[in-house]
């Protein structure tokens, strides 16, 4: 292992150095009225950040820089570095910042910027007496556990280093966002800030064995639920995204998922449908009355098998219901009705509707534009004008919300690597702004269902992703289309003999 992994030192590349300042500085001005802002790094390095907050803020206001480095060389060439950044001065201490040298006293600074090192506390030059840590747990409270990390003990301490509605913008580890040991750390960093901006790297920007990420916390800020996101190599705004504080603060992981948000969301799918997910009962009293016929009286059945993306195959392939293979599964609505207590679900499921299937790896979602069929358990129905239904399809099969409902729902399903939503779930996911590109995805999704092969039905769908990308205003999709098109179920082809009646 380098001297410099060892260290967990790795120096912060300029872009990235960039974006954090900018989103640490960001319309922040100074406590004291005619005052420069305080800006300290207490990891500074040879200075890179501090040089990135000079130069994304000297245009506006005069800062005060401060330094803080334990390496002597490190902390003259950052000395050298900084000479002449800032008409507010520059001053680089060497020193340990957990000890809290001059001039580090809490609530004194406007900004805190900082690459910490990132050291684990089973390493070796990463552990800390257990006495400094009895202090530091006493100081900076019970966010410090025995195996916190250092970089967490730096957010910990720099959230009391700033004033209140003063900002900590640091790189961390991306185990912060998820690991349990930082339950506890990030539970206390809810309760004393406002998380504001996130940036999860992916590519391994730093070393590919260190994925890393960037938060902006503002001290005692106000709660809020949308934050600023960015992604990748070069920290590219990605939009906002929901993040719920409360159930973050009881511990949830500030997950990955959060960037997969719709960063132009206008609504969510409850907006404009009520899903109805029916109950064992409706299976039973279904399975009860079924019979099979390519034509003639009764409504046809649809599985969840029988839904592809834009597609409903019955009278294509065989359906399995009740431990049986059913090649033209029909119910007989009036047996269905003496069934008693399925009435209401039947008016509410019959007539033009979407459909989702569940357990699936992508989210597959259907229309029914003449509203004839009959969704069996646990299909979920999503009732609505036919050309609203195709609109809501068209979200649904967006590579962007089975990304972000496989994010959100992940561990639900049997299988550890399928989708399951309940109907209340479907209803929470985001619809983007009523623009042409979502009515294209419409469009495409309709030439999808009506696709007579393998090669129309993908292209019409890579189409729908396309156009729908473009309404969710996702940029730097590419990762995620690439995922949901691995994804997609193979065409399939008919065996079941005679069109559907
Ligand atoms: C990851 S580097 C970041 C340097 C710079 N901020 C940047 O972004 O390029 C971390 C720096 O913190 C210094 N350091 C580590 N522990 C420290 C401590 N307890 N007090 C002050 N500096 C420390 C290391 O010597 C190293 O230069």
């Amino acid at each position: 292992m380098s001297r410099r992994r060892d260290a967990g030192d790795y120096p912060t590349p300029p872009g990235i150095a960039g974006v954090l300042a900018t989103e640490a500085l960001r319309e922040l001005t100074p406590d004291a009225a005619g005052g420069v802002l305080r800006i300290l790094d207490p990891a500074c390095g040879e200075g890179n950040l501090l040089l990135a907050a000079a130069a994304c803020h000297s245009a506006h206001h005069g800062a005060e820089l401060i330094g803080v480095e334990m390496d002597p060389g490190r902390a003259v060439r950052a000395r050298h570095a900084l000479a002449d950044a800032s008409r507010g001065g520059a001053t680089i201490v060497c020193s340990d910042a957990l000890l809290r040298p001059h001039p580090l006293r809490d609530g004194t600074f406007d900004v805190v910027i900082a690459n910490p090192p990132f050291l684990s506390p089973t390493s070796r030059r990463g552990a800390i007496p257990a006495t400094t840590r009895a202090q530091l747990r006493a100081r900076l409270g019970p966010g410090v556990a025995a195996l916190t990390n250092i970089a967490t003990i730096f957010l910990l301490d720099s959230l009391r280093l700033v004033r209140p509605g003063g900002r900590v913008g640091m790189i961390l580890p991306s185990s912060f966002l998820t690991s349990r040991d930082a339950t506890g750390a990030r539970a206390q960093v809810l309760a004393e800030g406002t998380l504001e901006w996130l940036w999860t790297d992916g590519e391994g920007v730093f070393d590919a064995a260190v994925t890393v990420c960037g938060v902006v916390i503002t001290r005692a800020g106000r709660p809020h639920t949308t934050i600023r996101r960015s992604a990748g190599r070069h920290a590219a705004a990605t939009g906002t995204a929901v993040f719920r504080p409360a159930a973050h603060a009881a511990g949830e992981p500030w997950r990955d998922g959060v960037h997969r948000t719709a960063p132009s969301s206008a609504g969510i799918i409850g907006d404009l449908t009520t899903p109805i997910a029916g109950f064992r009962r409706h299976y039973y009293a279904v399975t009860a009355a079924l019979s099979d016929a390519p034509s003639g009286p009764g409504m046809r059945v649809v599985t969840a098998g029988l839904i592809d993306p834009g597609r409903v195959l019955w009278g294509t392939i065989p359906a399995r219901l009740s431990h049986r293979r059913w090649e033209h599964p029909r119910v007989d609505t009036d047996t269905l009705r003496s069934a008693g207590r399925v009435s209401a679900w039947l008016d509410a499921v019959t007539g033009p509707k979407a459909m989702l299937a569940t357990q699936t790896r992508v989210l597959e979602c259907a229309v029914d534009p003449l509203g004839d069929l009959v969704p069996s358990v646990p299909v979920i129905a999503l009732p609505a004008s036919a050309d609203r239904a195709w609109l809501i399809a068209a979200a649904l099969c967006s590579p962007h919300l089975s990304r972000l409902a496989f994010d959100r729902h992940r561990g639900a399903a049997l299988s550890p690597d399928a989708i399951k939503l309940s109907a209340s779930e479907a209803a929470d996911l985001p619809i983007p702004p009523r623009t042409a590109p979502w009515e294209l995805a419409a469009v495409a999704l309709a030439d999808a269902a009506a696709a007579p092969d393998a090669t129309g039905w993908r292209d019409a769908l890579l189409r729908m992703a396309h156009h729908m990308d473009d309404a969710y205003g996702a940029p730097g999709a590419a990762d995620t289309h690439t995922w949901w098109a691995e994804r997609l179920p193979r065409f399939k082809t008919g065996n079941a003999g005679a069109p559907p009646g």
